[in-house]
C-alpha cells in the first residue's frame, strides 16, 4: 500500500514516462504568476536588490501588508506587528514553538491541514482534536469539553482546507467567548485560502480580538506564487521581537527580490485584476464539480480550491486504485485527520478540461 506522498511521487513518475497522468492532488493554482509580480522581481536583482533582507521583512514590504491588511480587516495594522516569512507554513511553526511548553496543549478541528498535528508530534506539544461539523462549524459542546487551564492554542482555518467551510457568525462568537474565558488562550487563524471565497463573507476572528490572535497569511494561493515562497504572520506587538529574532536565527527572511514582488502583488491594480478574474475561474470549476459530485457530498464548499468527498471504501485504497488503474492522483483523506479514512480530496486547482477528465474517471471507481 503507497503511502499519499509516495502517491504524489509516483504520479509525477508515472507522467514522466508517458502515462496520461492527472493530478487533482496537489493544493496549487495552476495559473501563471501575474507578470507584473515577476517584472518587480527581475528588476530588484538588476537593481541589486539581493542583500540579506531585515529579519522582520522589507519595511516597503510590511507597509504594503499592513495597509492591505487594514482595508481589508477595517482595522488599524501597523506594519510593526508583521513578521515576514517564506511561505505560511514557518508561522505554524514558530507560533506553536514559541507559544506552547511543556504541559500546555493545542486544539486542532479535524479535518485540519496536516502542518499543524506534525509540528505538535515534533515539538512534544499535547494536543487534542474535535471533529468539525460538515458544515464547518465547531461543536461547542465538545469544545468545552476538552478545554482547560492548560490549554494554550487553538489553531482554526477558514476557509478550510479540505472542507471549503467558512467561518460563520456562530462559530465566531463561541470563539470570541473561549478567548474571554480563558485568558492564556491565543488563537492561531490561518486563512490563506482568505481571497478564494465564492459565496457568503469570509469572516475573519483576527478583526474582532488582534490582541489574542495571530493571523497567517500567504502568497501562495492567492497570487499563485507557490514556489516562491512568501508569507507573514500578524502577531499581537509585544511578541513580534521575539519572533523576529527566531526568524532571523532561523532562515534570517525570504529571499530580498521576492519580497519586492511581494509589493506588487499587494498594490498593482492589474494584479487585483488578474486574483478576481482567477476567482471566478475557480468559481467556475466548483460549479462545474458540483453537478458532478452533488449526490457523493453534504457540503458544497464555499472556498478553498477542494471537495471532500466519502468513497465506499478505504480512502488510501481508493487512492492508490484511482492512480494504478486510471492514472488520477487524489489524496487520501486519512492526511486530514483519523476521522476521515474513507474520505479522499480532489483539488480543483486544474484547467477545466482535466477536470472533466479527472472526475470520470474518479466516478468509474465509485
Ligand atoms: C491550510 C493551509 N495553511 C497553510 C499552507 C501553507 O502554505 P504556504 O507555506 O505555501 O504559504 C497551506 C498550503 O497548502 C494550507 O493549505
Amino acid at each position: 500500500m503507497l503511502t499519499a506522498v509516495e502517491i504524489e511521487a509516483k504520479a509525477k513518475e508515472l507522467k514522466k514516462r508517458g502515462y496520461p497522468v492527472i493530478s487533482l492532488a496537489i493544493g496549487e493554482p495552476d495559473f501563471e504568476v501575474h507578470q507584473n509580480i515577476k517584472e518587480a522581481i527581475n528588476r530588484a536583482i538588476l537593481e541589486n536588490k539581493t542583500y540579506y533582507p531585515d529579519p522582520k521583512g522589507l519595511i516597503e514590504l510590511r507597509e504594503a501588508i499592513a495597509e492591505y491588511e487594514t482595508n481589508r480587516k477595517g482595522i488599524d495594522i501597523s506594519p510593526d506587528e508583521v513578521l515576514v516569512t517564506a511561505g505560511g507554513k514557518p508561522i505554524i511553526f514558530y507560533t506553536i514553538f514559541y507559544f506552547c511548553k511543556q504541559d500546555d496543549e493545542i486544539i486542532l478541528f479535524e479535518p485540519y491541514y496536516l502542518v499543524y498535528p506534525y509540528w505538535c508530534k515534533a515539538l512534544n506539544i499535547k494536543y487534542k482534536v474535535i471533529k468539525l461539523n460538515e458544515d464547518g462549524t465547531i461543536p461547542r459542546d465538545e469544545l468545552f469539553k476538552v478545554l482547560s487551564p492548560k490549554t494554550r492554542l487553538l489553531i482554526i482555518n477558514y476557509p478550510n482546507n479540505p472542507q471549503g467551510s467558512l467561518m460563520n457568525k456562530e462559530n465566531l462568537d463561541l470563539l470570541l467567548e473561549v478567548l474571554e474565558k480563558f485568558p492564556r488562550i491565543y488563537i492561531l487563524s490561518d486563512e490563506v485560502y482568505s481571497e478564494l471565497v465564492y459565496e457568503d463573507k469570509h469572516i475573519s476572528i483576527f478583526t474582532y480580538n488582534k490582541n489574542r490572535v495571530i493571523l497567517l497569511e500567504s502568497f501562495s494561493k492567492t497570487f499563485c506564487m507557490t514556489g516562491l515562497r512568501l508569507g507573514y504572520g500578524i502577531f499581537p506587538r509585544e511578541f513580534v521581537k521575539d519572533l523576529t529574532t527566531m526568524n532571523s536565527n532561523f532562515i534570517t527572511g525570504p529571499s530580498t527580490p521576492i519580497q519586492y514582488g511581494g509589493i506588487t502583488a499587494l498594490r498593482d491594480n492589474e494584479v487585483k485584476k488578474y486574483v478576481q478574474y482567477m476567482r471566478e475561474e475557480f468559481k467556475k470549476r466548483r460549479d462545474f464539480l458540483y453537478d458532478e459530485l452533488k449526490e457523493k457530498i453534504s457540503f458544497k464548499p464555499k472556498g478553498a480550491f477542494y471537495y471532500f468527498v466519502k468513497v465506499p471504501y478505504d480512502g488510501l485504497e481508493f487512492c492508490n486504485r484511482a492512480l494504478n488503474e486510471k492514472y488520477l492522483a487524489i489524496t487520501p483523506g486519512i492526511l486530514f485527520g483519523e476521522s476521515f479514512k474513507n474520505y479522499v480530496r480532489i483539488s480543483f486547482a486544474n484547467s477545466m478540461e482535466n477536470l472533466k477528465e479527472g472526475i470520470r474517471r474518479f466516478k468509474s471507481l465509485l
